[in-house]
């Protein structure tokens, strides 16, 4: 299984092994700080918003037009912003770092 590592926005890491799921439900089970997921996951609250690490942008990829259009409306989106919501961890995403946004 994937691991995945947060960085919160107080700057603490937090590895989680053994992932499955997004990166909203995996931050909520692992209590990390910063992430909400208010919406459920729909796309609609942006309190699942991180920062993608430059070097697995192009892994994880762009997030669609849904998605992006809820991230243009956060004042702190920026290019490598993703939903957490919106990314599925999988096997091709082991050893992802993200951080996490600040809150809006
Ligand atoms: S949980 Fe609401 S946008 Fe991701």
């Amino acid at each position: 299984m994937p691991k995945v590592t947060f960085i919160t926005a107080e700057k603490t890491t937090v590895e989680v092994s053994d992932s499955s799921g997004n990166l909203m439900e995996i931050a909520l089970e692992n209590n990390i700080t910063g992430i909400g997921g208010d919406c459920g996951g729909v796309c609609s609250c942006s309190t699942c918003h991180v920062y993608v690490r430059k070097d697995w942008i192009e892994r994880v990829g762009l997030p669609d037009s849904v998605e992006k259009d809820t991230l243009e409306f956060n004042s702190h989106y920026q290019p490598n912003s993703r939903l957490g919501c919106q990314v599925e961890m999988s096997d091709d995403l082991d050893g992802l770092v993200v951080e996490v946004a600040p809150a809006e």
